[in-house]
């Protein structure tokens, strides 16, 4: 499951997440390591509505739409969580550090498996692939997760059998 911020103009126009620019992007990132976002993603965002001139959401509209961000995690019940960008870290779990010092690492919250990676529009605004700069970051950050995905269907395989 990967977390956004809250419905830019294109999601608010189509009621769903991820449609626009950012989306594209992010279904790059996704088919790199071979995921793709129809199948094998559930993405949500952490606010219902778009915010007016798209203002970062503050605590109270966090607040007001965190339920049914609970009750969609519940009901996917994913293996892993992906939260784009500080907005979507803090509305979850309450972190309130900045997305370069937290990114890539993994964190637990209420016994889920969680990694907070850059938003995707933070990358178009840093194109470059450069070592080190946010784009190979998220390469990093990407395949770790793929590896960590494959180690897990691998755990349920073993189980199944
Ligand atoms: N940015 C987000 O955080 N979510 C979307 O759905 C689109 C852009």
């Amino acid at each position: 499951m990967i977390i956004g911020e809250a419905p830019g103009q294109n999601e608010d126009e189509q009621g769903l997440p991820f449609v626009g620019k950012s989306g594209q992007l992010l279904d790059k990132i996704l088919e790199s390591v071979g995921l793709s976002s129809d199948r094998h993603v559930y993405i949500s965002n952490a606010i219902r509505c778009r915010p007016p001139e798209n203002w970062t959401p503050t605590a109270q509209e966090i607040e007001a739409c965190k339920s049914y961000l609970l009750e969609q995690i519940r009901l996917v019940d994913p293996k892993i969580i992906l939260l784009t960008g500080a907005t979507a870290v803090k509305a979850l779990t309450g972190d309130k550090r900045g997305i370069t010092k937290i990114r890539g690492q993994w964190i637990e919250w209420e016994g889920r498996l969680c990694m907070p990676i850059f938003h995707p529009a933070y990358l178009l605004r840093n194109p470059s692939r450069e070592s080190g700069k946010p784009k190979w970051l998220m390469w990093q950050d990407i395949q770790a997760v793929k590896q960590k995905l494959d180690e897990l269907e691998g755990e349920n395989n073993f189980l199944d059998f």
